[in-house]
């Protein structure tokens, strides 16, 4: 999720493009660049790192006065997050700069294509190649209107588009799909951007395009077209945000609207990693398929919110390619003199990719000749740059302290690496993992669902702020859900809340159960049998004791209605695949009782976004 904006008008192109840049470094900060059409030519800049460090770069060098420019800030998703891949990127002449959020699917085979035709990429974005393609395409006589309609006709993917040229400097041109574009409309002078925060100081009449749409802006024009050059429509609105609102994308917090991107950020992870036989493609897995077969343990190591991904992970990894998988907390791990040898496999999840305690477990991973895998959505960032291969999660930034696209995508970077070990060690058939991937390309759709139907759960929030203890029970890879509902629940609301697993309940902590305890129950699927009844049984078990039971379970699932006080009905979906739909009403549980509260919600008392201390 890249920041990018694009200006053409009567004022200095570069104060405006940077001044957007500014507005939107919070959709990434990898990286930062501009290009300017100049009477010279094309004026391009641009920095690894945040956006002050291009101001540095900029302050020390002559910018050539330019009313058309584009900029981009950087989320990486290929490429390290270098001067060399930061944008904008040019095309082989240089005639042509190009910015890009989202992911080309199908840039490996471009690529091949290009390099075969003499082309010399210098990156190793995607990015790089799409600017290519558009340059040869005004190269073999389009403008640069029909060059994008040319080369978003041969892109897969998810991808917002921005392009300029000093052979038409009165214009900007942009294309979607998949991947935000909106375009501010003013007095003589018209804007593009990822979102309305870029330019709303100007303008706060915007027009929302559709998919598969290029649009091309000049000071006076505005032109939409879709991918075959056809006439075609933006939808126009007027912004009635303020600035700070309109950098939430109109949301009250972020983690709002992290808890909406869920199923963008779980296609987005998913994207790219199935080739056309159906084969799983981890390119950063820089691992050899013989280190992979000789794998013989897999230990998990993580804090917080990513270490209960792990416990999900665990379930599907040991059903898909039978070896022993541990889940270890990372502040505990070496100090427990864990068994390692060189045929163990440590995964190490971290959102941030800096988190103290992971870090120096790796590190002594590493230094017991474990192979380390690293699951991280921060491209570039320490434990990555530690680890053997890497798997990124492509949730964009989280900017919430409690973390919500980031589990989901950990869970299902995990279950992509238990697929790749099944495939590669034969321990499950293609169409198999074909089946599973297909499963995990539904679940954007269900969770989609989940969310349009939470208000009752919103109610239920607000109906409960005064509750001093809430439990959560969960079985199999409900249990993980139950944990991560208590730690989201203690992290905003600042209440006690206690994740179980469901069969444990008896063991001591149903002493905790009191006349009306709220108890969340997360059920089994229907299908689980044996599981299914006995959650029965344990639901009856803390109702009988005076429980308020809010029982989370498959649409459809009636043996629960007589002991559920709430149902929050969660779409059917496989057993492994259920946490990805169950954990969202929990979060927004939790996010609506520390609204209830008055809490900062973005910014939880007492934490901080990544901890960075042992
Ligand atoms: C979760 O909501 C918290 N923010 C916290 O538990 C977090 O998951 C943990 O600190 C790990 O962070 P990481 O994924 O960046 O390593």
């Amino acid at each position: 999720m890249c920041g990018i904006v694009g200006y053409v008008g009567g004022q200095a192109s570069l104060e405006v493009v940077i001044d957007g840049l500014r507005r939107l470094e919070y959709r990434g900060y990898d990286s930062a660049g501009v290009a300017l059409v100049t009477n010279d030519g094309l004026f391009t800049e641009k920095r690894a790192g945040k956006l002050s460090n291009l101001d540095v770069a900029l302050a020390d060098v002559e910018t050539p006065p330019s009313t058309t420019g584009i900029g981009h800030t950087r989320w990486a998703t290929h490429g390290a997050p270098t001067d060399r891949n930061a944008h904008p990127h040019l095309g082989r002449q240089g005639r042509v700069a190009l910015v890009h959020n989202g992911i080309i699917e199908n840039f490996a085979a471009l690529r091949s294509k290009l390099e075969a035709a003499g082309h010399e990429l210098e990156s190793d974005t995607d990015t790089e190649v799409a600017a290519h393609l558009l340059e040869a395409e005004v190269a073999a006589g389009a403008d640069l209107t029909e060059a994008m309609q040319g080369v978003c006709r041969q892109l897969e993917g998810a991808f917002t588009l921005v392009a300029v040229s000093p052979d038409a400097p009165d214009r900007v041109v942009a294309a979607r799909r998949n991947s935000p574009l909106v375009v501010g409309l003013g007095e003589g002078e018209n804007f593009v951007a990822s979102d309305v925060a870029a330019f709303i100081e100007h303008t706060r009449e915007a027009l929302e395009l559709g998919q598969d749409q290029v649009v091309t802006i000049t000071r006076d024009e505005v032109e939409v077209t879709d991918f075959r050059g056809n006439p075609a429509e933006g939808k126009p609105f007027h912004i009635d945000w303020d600035i700070a609102a309109a950098e939430k994308g109109g949301y009250d917090y972020f983690m709002l609207k992290e808890i909406d991107e869920q199923p963008r950020a779980i296609a987005d992870t998913l994207l790219g990693r199935l080739s056309e036989t159906g084969q799983l493609q981890l390119d950063e897995m820089r691992l050899s398929d013989d280190d992979l077969r000789a794998i013989d343990k897999i230990i998990i190591i993580a804090c917080g919110t990513a270490f209960h991904a792990g416990l999900v992970a665990k379930y599907a990894i040991e059903h898909w390619t039978r070896i022993p998988c541990e889940v270890e907390l990372s502040s505990e791990f070496r100090y427990r003199d864990p068994i390692i040898d060189r045929d163990t496999m440590v995964i190490a999840i971290s959102q941030s990719g800096e988190t103290m305690d992971t870090l120096m477990a790796l590190r002594h991973a590493r230094g017991q000749r474990a192979k380390v895998l690293a699951i991280s959505n921060s491209n570039g960032s320490t434990i990555p740059r530690e680890s053997d291969a890497v798997l990124y999660t492509r949730a964009g930034p989280e900017i919430a302290v409690a973390s919500t696209k980031a589990f989901l995508t950990q869970i299902v970077a995990c279950y992509l690496i238990a697929l790749y070990l099944a495939q590669v060690r034969g321990t499950k058939y293609g169409d198999e993992i074909a089946e599973i991937v297909g499963q995990l390309e539904e679940i954007p759709a269900a969770v989609t669902e989940v969310l349009a139907s939470l208000e009752p759960v919103r109610e239920l929030a607000r109906e409960m702020g005064a509750a001093r203890l809430v439990l959560f029970l969960g079985r199999h890879v409900g249990y993980p859900v139950a944990l991560e509902g208590a730690l989201k629940l203690k992290e905003l609301a600042y209440i006690h809340a206690e994740g179980f697993a469901a069969g444990e309940l008896k063991h001591g902590p149903i002493a905790l159960v009191e006349q009306g305890t709220p108890v969340f129950v997360v059920v089994p699927p229907k299908g689980r049998g044996p599981l299914h009844d006995k959650m029965i049984s344990s639901i009856q078990e803390v109702r009988a004791r005076g429980a308020r039971t809010i029982v989370l379970a498959d649409q459809g699932d009636d043996r629960v209605l007589p002991y559920a006080d709430q149902l929050v009905a969660l779409p059917t979906v496989p057993t492994l695949m259920q946490p990805l739909v169950a954990t969202v009403p929990l979060q927004v549980f939790a996010c609506e009782m520390a609204m209830v509260k008055g809490h900062d919600v973005d910014q939880p008392r007492n934490l901080a976004k990544s901890v960075t201390v042992e």
